[in-house]
């Protein structure tokens, strides 16, 4: 047997492509897009697709011809979605630092508008507007101060994280926006979290969000839009993750008749388990206490695994008549952290292709050039055709910006 994406092999993709190769399948796209405007039909929310999760043009030109809108957190990332013929106008810019420069092009480009996380952003959006002669669309991104319940790293809306204006500082911090004459206040935002595997945290941070859009329009702070950010957790082993129809359920219940438009910005649930890493094995060595597979991807591939000890699905691509051994599977980069996986059992040998699977989200738009190695190259599978949507990096690129001087 041969694992394929849609109707097309792995082994003929890495035949043609080389590998590491990264390989999205665009019915997956369409079917977990259509899964979030599917089971929130009733509220029309505004899917806006975080960019971070895989920012590649074509992915993000497919999302944007299926209606969505994005979520951005650099300049970068806006001159994406442009290029990939995205509306600056269903773009909401996130992010703890933008600079002047990125507050300014995005202004210019017309984006939906700024989820702000602090007083002293506030001062540098107003100040860069009235430069410009703009008024500028904002939103403050509250930390509604709930566990989200997942990695460290990826939890954001704890009173801890650098994320947000504090809960308590909530409505102080609208008054003072409202006093800017240059800043037209238009939502609240939140988000708590990635790879959330429970829906409570994501409904409480909704209850909470909901509680201060009443309290400001009290105050004649009348909202537009309540975002509540990213999106649920995917499947990368065995979790059980929240359910999109449950999900939206709760959150209609929430908001009741209340005339507030709904965005959401999912990033990995969108993308996650559309995209396989190929890698080939280069060997198969026998440690003292362990088995190796090395093989040709490694952490500047997918760093997930080394940095939040993030598990991913490894299959071999061919099944073969070989004994089954355990082993951990690694890159050929020099540290020790470079592993894709631990004590996986596996039926391989030197030559055969391995799929990492899960690898759609946070894998690619991750990568790294560590050891001087080329960043791989990502086809997107449609049935049985192929389009390569970024070419293997060459060892000339990664060099044209460098020079060796004394
Ligand atoms: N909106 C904001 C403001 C975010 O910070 C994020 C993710 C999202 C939306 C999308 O969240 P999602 O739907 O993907 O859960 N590199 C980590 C994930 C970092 C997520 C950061 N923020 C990983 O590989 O797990």
């Amino acid at each position: 047997m041969t694992l394929h994406c849609e109707q097309t092999s792995f082994t003929h993709l890495a035949d043609r492509f080389g590998t590491p190769l990264y390989v999205y399948s665009k019915a997956a796209l369409t079917e977990a897009f259509h899964a979030y405007t599917d089971a929130f039909d009733k509220l029309e929310p505004l899917v806006c697709y975080a960019v971070k999760a895989n920012g590649n043009l074509s992915i993000l030109k497919h999302f944007a011809s299926l209606g969505s809108g994005f979520d951005i957190v650099s300049g970068g990332e806006l001159v994406r979605v442009l290029a990939a013929g995205g509306d600056a106008g269903k773009t909401i810019f996130s992010g703890v630092g933008k600079s002047e420069a990125e507050i300014e092009f995005a202004l210019n480009a017309g984006v939906l508008c700024f989820n702000v996380e602090s007083l002293p952003e506030l001062d540098r959006i107003q100040a860069v507007a009235g430069r410009l002669g703009k008024t500028a669309p904002v939103s403050l991104r509250i930390n509604p101060d709930v566990d989200a319940k997942t990695h460290p790293y990826i939890s954001t809306g704890l009173k801890s994280n650098k994320f947000g204006i504090a809960y308590a500082d909530a409505l102080d911090a609208y008054r003072y926006a409202a006093g800017l004459g240059r800043l037209k206040i238009v939502g609240i935002d939140c988000h708590i979290g990635s790879q959330l595997t429970d829906l409570s945290p994501l409904v409480e941070a909704c209850e909470r969000t909901l509680k201060l859009v009443d309290t400001l329009a009290a105050e004649g702070i009348v909202l537009e839009h309540i975002d509540l950010g990213g999106g649920v957790g995917i499947v990368y082993d065995d979790e059980e993750v929240p359910d999109l129809p449950s999900y939206a359920h709760a959150v209609a219940e929430l908001m009741g008749g209340r005339k507030l438009k709904l965005v959401l910005e999912p990033g990995r649930s969108l993308v996650g388990n559309a995209g396989t890493l190929l890698t080939r094995v280069e060997f198969v060595k026998q440690g003292e206490e362990k088995n190796f597979v090395i093989v040709d991807a490694a952490m500047n591939d997918l760093m997930r695994p080394a940095l939040y000890g993030a598990f991913h699905r490894i299959e071999a691509v061919e099944s073969k008549d070989i004994a089954p051994f355990t082993a951990d599977v690694v890159g050929p980069i020099c540290e020790t952290g470079d592993f894709l996986a631990k004590e996986r059992v596996l039926a391989c040998e030197a030559g055969d292709l391995l799929a990492v699977r899960s690898a759609g989200a946070y894998s690619s738009s991750m990568a790294s050039n560590y050891n001087a190695r080329n960043r791989a190259a990502e086809v997107l599978v449609d049935g049985s055709e192929v389009k390569l949507i970024r070419q293997r990096e060459t060892i000339e690129q990664q060099l044209a910006n460098e020079t060796a001087c004394l």
